[in-house]
């Protein structure tokens, strides 16, 4: 019988002695993080999941276990069993276990190890593709190690607060049939039915309603979703949501639960007493067009000002003489007045105030990076010491007094402020406009370059439009999905004016990151039909897409609505990582491979001809 693990237990993590520790025995497992040879004695800083502390190997108080220290090498694994002391004057502050030590009195060395390709240790600068080949050792690093355990920690807070509040724990299939329209699935192929696939789930969507139907009533479930879009750092092609479905509730009543999700989270697993910045309880709500309108984007980052105002009706009203080189674009709002709508043309201002130190050749730099974005050039002017007058600017010279104090007024422009322009389609002006306003937040110090800078701004992004144009065909396309409620009063306008209705959708954003959404779902089989014929859909083609939701709903569905959150998102913002890839255990690179095990690979002909699948050389 091994001496170590079978007789002697581990009595303590690393991590965890403390002063009040001093004199007990203690048996401790762990990993070497280093041994230094001090003429005697040897120290080694023994690491486990949670944290390090020091042993002394010293000959004088036992010979065999500094005979094992001798042989140790970084990440070998060893048990010791010592006696805590306190290091008196050679304490060291910056570990949490800095007070103590522990003299070795038995060790032994349960694995040896190879040399380390990396340090095990934060902030090294080697390269992630490296790190990913060999995550199990990145994985001991302790910020990787901070990460999973915050994340484990969100995790169980959140299935207890669901439980508490009355939500059944219920898990939906992976393997479901694939149907075309939203996100891309990945195929599985049945070996048992040749030339037919399953699709892996993009998210459980249509059955937490089917569990809605079948009178369960409150469902969540903290689960797996796979799409087969291209990876971005906010992007994984397999992610975990925190899914949630409930019957008979308005849009305020789910919030009710989201906002105590969160407020739980921050508080019990970050120790940040959130609460106390929303003092009514509940999470500010934008409507969707005033988020697009102030900041250009669904997902505003409110740690920070720089709103966007809408000039339009200005250069409407003022055309025809004073706004010189914004009069062709006048020209076309005259030609159609229609247009200014969404998707038309906008213009649009952000004034920078002179307070921010925005120096010229930092201003000069944002055109270049304007078109980058897709902008065809960025207007600007300053304003001059009188606090009126615009200078280094080509507006400056053809803008009437009347239009230039009119827009002055509109953004509240003062001397020495810098006033940006954008004009032409909205989504082009929105998107130039809005990722501007977050280049100069970071680099004017509004915001910092990752990370919260312990400000979290949550905010209810509501009432988008149910509809939006297709801009390549003009037809009316579903904004979100299908089965997304409109707004009652808004349903007189589903035939004569389909752009004007909107929906019980919401996203909830922090930081300028969209955590979660979900939509109240439409249950209504006539208002579903009239949903349908607005966007071209005939009965038969709802059949063959969502036959057996259809069915369903015809069966007795209650109210019903609900929300999902990128789990993945949360944990990223909640510890303030740089990328989702930090907060996951194995995560897929940019590209989607797993470098670690090499997937996506090829497989044996041979299995292919199994399933019947024939692959075909490009081109
Ligand atoms: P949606 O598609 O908006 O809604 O997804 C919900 C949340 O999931 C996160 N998310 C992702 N996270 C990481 N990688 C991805 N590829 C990825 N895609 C989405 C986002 C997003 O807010 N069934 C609906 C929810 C509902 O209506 O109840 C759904 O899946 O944070």
């Amino acid at each position: 019988m091994a001496r170590f693990i079978d007789e002697l237990k581990r009595t303590h993590a690393c991590g965890a002695l403390r002063e009040s520790d001093i004199g007990t025995q203690v048996v401790l497992f762990g990993w070497v993080q280093n041994r230094r040879d001090h003429g005697g004695c040897i120290f080694v800083d023994l690491r486990d999941r949670e944290g390090i502390v020091q042993v002394v190997f010293d000959p004088a108080e036992a010979a065999e276990p500094f005979a094992v220290a001798d042989r140790c090498r970084p990440e070998w694994v060893i048990g010791v069993r010592g006696r805590v002391r306190d290091r008196g004057a050679m304490r060291n502050p910056r570990l949490p276990t800095g007070a103590v030590e522990v003299v070795a009195l038995e060790a032994t060395v349960f694995n040896e190890a190879r040399p380390a390709p990396f340090p095990i240790e934060d902030g090294i600068d080697t390269h992630e593709d490296r790190r990913l080949e060999q995550r199990y050792l990145d994985l001991r690093r302790p910020e990787l190690q901070r990460n999973l355990r915050l994340r484990a920690r969100m995790n169980h807070e959140t299935r207890c607060h669901f439980v508490e509040e009355g939500f059944l724990e219920i898990e939906t299939p992976f393997l479901v049939r694939y149907t075309p329209g939203g996100a891309r699935n990945f195929l599985v192929p049945s070996r048992v039915h040749p030339g037919s696939f399953y699709a892996l789930a993009e998210s459980p969507q249509l059955y937490k309603q089917l569990c809605m139907v079948a009178g369960l009533d409150r469902y969540f479930q903290i689960v797996r979703c796979f799409r087969d879009e291209d990876p971005r750092l906010d992007r994984q092609p397999e992610f975990t949501q925190i899914d949630v479905e409930m019957s008979f509730v308005t849009q305020d009543d789910l919030f009710g639960v989201v906002e105590r999700l969160v407020f739980r989270l921050w508080e019990r697993v970050l120790g940040v007493p959130l609460r106390a910045s929303y003092p009514d309880g509940r999470f500010p709500r934008i409507p969707y067009d005033e988020a697009m309108r102030r900041y250009g984007n669904d997902k505003p980052d409110l740690r920070f000002g720089l709103e966007h105002v809408d000039v339009t009706a200005l250069v409407v009203e003022h055309a025809g003489g004073g706004i010189g080189l914004l009069e062709p674009i006048a020209t076309r709002f005259r030609e159609g007045r229609d247009r200014i709508e969404c998707p038309g043309e906008i213009v649009k201002v952000m004034r920078v105030p002179a307070s921010l130190g925005l120096s010229r050749t930092e201003a000069d730099r944002l055109e270049p990076l304007a078109r980058s974005m897709g902008a065809r050039g960025l207007g600007r002017v300053r304003i001059g010491d009188d606090g009126r007058s615009w200078t280094q600017s080509p507006f400056a010279r053809t803008a009437t007094d009347g239009f230039r104090d009119a827009v002055n007024a509109a953004c509240g422009a003062q001397a020495g402020d810098w006033v940006f322009w954008q004009f032409g389609r909205a989504s082009m002006v929105h998107t130039v406009m809005a990722n501007l306003r977050l280049h100069l937040g970071r680099r004017l110090g509004l915001i910092p370059e990752h990370g919260s800078g312990g400000q979290w701004k949550f905010a209810w992004v509501v009432d988008p439009p149910l509809f939006e144009r297709d801009e390549q065909s003009g037809q009316w396309v579903a904004a979100h999905h299908v089965f997304t409620r409109p707004r009652d009063e808004h349903l007189p306008w589903l035939e004569t004016d389909p752009g004007r209705v909107l929906c019980h959708r919401y996203d909830l954003v922090l930081n300028g990151f969209e955590i979660a959404g979900g939509s109240i779902r439409l249950h209504d089989p006539e208002v579903q039909s009239r949903v349908f014929r607005v966007i071209g859909l005939s009965e038969q083609e709802a059949r063959d897409k969502f036959g057996f939701l259809l069915d369903a709903l015809r069966h007795g569905a209650p109210p019903h609505g609900g929300i999902a959150f990128g789990m993945d998102r949360l944990v990223m913002l909640a510890a303030e990582a740089r990328s989702l890839r930090d907060v996951i255990a194995f995560p897929k690179t940019q590209s989607g491979i797993d470098r670690m095990t090499g997937a996506p690979a090829p497989v044996d002909p041979a299995l292919l001809a199994e399933l019947r699948i024939r692959t075909v050389e490009p081109g």
